[in-house]
């Protein structure tokens, strides 16, 4: 499968599994789809080609600099696509009432979210302690850092993380702090650095867990995943298909959990599909991805019409 890279004036963002998502909702003439996760409008560009001329995408994104962008590149679908500036658990509201065909969730970060310093999610750039996607939530990573205890910070950290070496590291954070040295992206790397030894070439970055932990914990990334896959039941029409494209096992877990145990959807990726070499080497950012999907089943009669 090749990947349609996603030109934005500067900053660029691959899609993930843009054909696939395709296939899997095979969008119609006439057909209302919802993308809770716009971006840079890769996904909905592709249900919006699939479904001329006339199927609509209700677009989500919580980043108003997302929604800025994906309106400048959709622009030539005029009135097939509306926007919403909310979170994915909103997704509800956003449709007051309608319900979708397709629905798709490419969860995580954009590139330019990423490679943008002064969003302060990455330790490749020097930039404030940030991570929100929305810009303005309460929550920043400082905030959490400087507030959380320190056993609550390793937690956050071994948790949303995996690292196992959470309870050195939230140590090394709070010497930092104390030390008036955690205002940055780099002066957290360092604390982290000095825990796990520096990068290697090569290796992941040893900074990559405990960044993922934050950030997560900052966006309450997993409770949002989970409030917008409650909403599936009643915001997919019979025979809708929800696609979810995960990046880290947290995330894969509660897809795949929550969407077995819903009696209302049939599971129609037994498992998940993954990138092919071609699509990992183009686009690295892939190379975690996973792709699940299923399918609403026809309401009975007794259900809500
Ligand atoms: C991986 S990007 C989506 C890229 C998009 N599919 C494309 O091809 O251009 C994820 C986007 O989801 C947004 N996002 C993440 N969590 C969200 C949430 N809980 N609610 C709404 N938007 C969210 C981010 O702001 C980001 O723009």
């Amino acid at each position: 499968m090749r990947c349609v890279p996603a030109r934005m004036g500067s900053p660029l963002h691959i899609t993930v599994f843009r054909e696939r998502t395709i296939e899997l909702i095979a969008p119609r003439a006439g057909g209302l789809y919802v993308d809770v996760t716009t971006g840079l409008g890769g996904h909905t560009e592709a249900l919006l080609e699939a479904s001329g001329p006339d199927g609509r995408v209700v677009c989500i994104d919580r980043d108003p600099t997302a929604i800025e962008r994906s309106r400048e590149r959709l622009v030539r679908f005029g009135d097939r696509v509306e926007f919403h500036q909310t979170t994915m658990s909103d997704v509800r509201r956003a449709l007051a009432g309608r319900r979708v065909d397709g629905l798709v969730a490419d969860l995580g970060v954009s590139s330019p979210q990423l490679d943008e310093a002064e969003r302060g999610m990455s330790f490749r750039f020097d930039g404030p302690l940030d991570m929100r996607m929305d810009l303005e939530g309460p929550v920043t990573a400082w905030s959490l850092v400087r507030d959380l205890r320190e056993d609550a910070l390793a937690n956050v950290i071994y948790e949303y993380g995996e690292e196992r070496r959470s309870r050195p590291i939230a140590r090394s954070i709070k010497r930092a702090i104390e030390a008036g040295e955690m205002e940055t992206t780099k002066q957290l790397a360092s604390a982290i650095y000095r825990v796990m030894g520096p990068p290697r070439f090569g290796q992941i970055d040893p900074a990559t867990r405990t960044f993922q932990a934050l950030r997560i914990a900052v966006n309450d990334e997993l409770g949002e995943l989970e409030r917008m896959l409650d909403a599936l039941p009643e915001v997919l029409a019979d025979g809708g298909v929800a696609a979810v494209i995960s990046f880290h096992s947290l995330e894969d877990r509660i897809v795949k959990h929550t969407l077995r145990a819903m009696e209302c959807v049939e599971v129609m990726t037994k498992k998940p599909l993954e990138p092919d070499d071609d699509e990992c080497r183009e686009n690295p950012r892939a190379r975690s991805a996973k792709l699940r999907a299923a399918r609403r089943l026809p309401r009975d009669t007794q259900e809500d019409a």
